[in-house]
């Protein structure tokens, strides 16, 4: 079956909300026979959708089924490129490595890859990340900006200022950005961002911007060590988010501020950064690979650093680290 059509159906089902479409409307847009539309609504049907055929009349969504399939991503896509390619996966190793994959290979600039579960998430430093079944936001979003390799880390931020943004819009929690890669609800870790690179010494090819969110666990859905540690939008909000519309709205801001980055260079995203992060003027511990300093955070630099300013005084640049609030 052609993807394309399929999503494209899907939409019309979805945008219809509630009033029936019949099979030979839509056999003359789509220029396609009834038995053709009509095979697309049974495999919708096998797929978990809920639809009503209601004689003289049509075909009718009545529920979809909560998955981040390309059908449901698209259903809420404003995107020009960004997600409009989208390899979906029901369970997986781990989409960053799927996405190395396919980026090595040349699929188009905004190609997704998502999966419902992955049984090898890594996170930053190859560190195991928990990716439940349906329960959070498990991508690659492979990007092909026109930025030099040294600009990839600031992709990081700029992806951690469209994710709270997306947060906000779809679930109503203000979110707030620990420098460089985590975004926090109640102090609680409830998104970690991967940005990975494939790169010429002058070029980048593409980047890899992992994302995991934790959107519709409970308490008890969370291993004993992460219990303390981490949240989800459901503990927090108290409702259950539609994760496609999240990803479609995640999309729409990592678009339109990477476009913003590449026209206008760092410092309007440093100042929409600085509006939600968590850090300034805090005394901070870095941890990073080889050390471990402290001082007070004075903000981001123009090539996006955490400045510490160091109990002697001087200023420090910190290019990656294990960041603690100390106070
Ligand atoms: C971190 O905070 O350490 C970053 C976590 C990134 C996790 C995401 S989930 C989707 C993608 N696939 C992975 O294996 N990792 C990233």
């Amino acid at each position: 079956m052609n993807t394309n059509i399929k999503s494209e159906l899907l939409k019309r089902l979805f945008e219809a909300k509630g009033n029936p479409i019949s099979g030979q409307e839509f056999a003359d847009e789509f220029g396609l026979s009834r038995t053709a539309i009509w095979k697309y609504i049974r495999e919708f049907e096998e797929e978990g959708y809920e639809i009503a055929s209601i004689r003289k009349k049509g075909y009718v969504l009545i529920a979809s089924p909560d998955l981040v399939n390309a059908a449901n991503i698209k259903k809420y896509l404003q995107t020009a490129a960004y997600g409009r390619k989208i390899d979906y996966h029901v369970s997986c190793g781990s989409t960053q490595i799927l996405a190395h994959d396919a980026a090595q290979a040349g699929v188009p600039d905004g190609t997704l890859v998502v999966s419902e579960e992955q049984t090898a998430g890594k996170g930053r430093l190859s560190r195991p990340w928990d990716s439940a079944a349906q329960k959070g936001i498990w991508m690659s979003l492979i990007i092909r900006p026109s930025l030099m390799p040294q600009q990839a880390p600031q992709m990081t931020l700029v992806a951690a200022v469209a994710i709270v943004r997306a947060i906000e819009n779809i679930a109503g929690i203000e979110a707030t950005i620990k420098w460089p890669n985590d975004i926090l609800i109640n102090n609680r870790k409830v998104t970690g961002i991967l940005t990975e690179l494939q790169s010429e010494p002058d070029r980048v090819k593409a980047i890899i911007l992992g994302i995991g969110m934790n959107v519709n666990q409970d308490e008890d859905d969370f291993p004993l060590e992460l219990k303390e540690i981490a949240t989800s939008l459901k503990i927090a909000g108290g409702k259950h988010i539609d994760r496609a519309k999240l990803i479609a709205e995640i999309l729409f801001f990592i678009e339109s501020y990477t476009k913003m980055y590449e026209k206008h260079g760092f410092g309007p995203i440093k100042l929409l950064w600085e509006g939600y992060s968590n850090i300034a003027g805090k005394r901070i511990q870095a941890v990073m690979l080889n050390e471990t300093v402290e001082g007070t955070a004075l903000g981001i630099s123009e090539e996006g650093l955490l400045e510490l300013q160091l109990d002697d005084g001087t200023v420090r640049g910190i290019y990656s680290a294990d960041v603690f609030i100390k106070d």
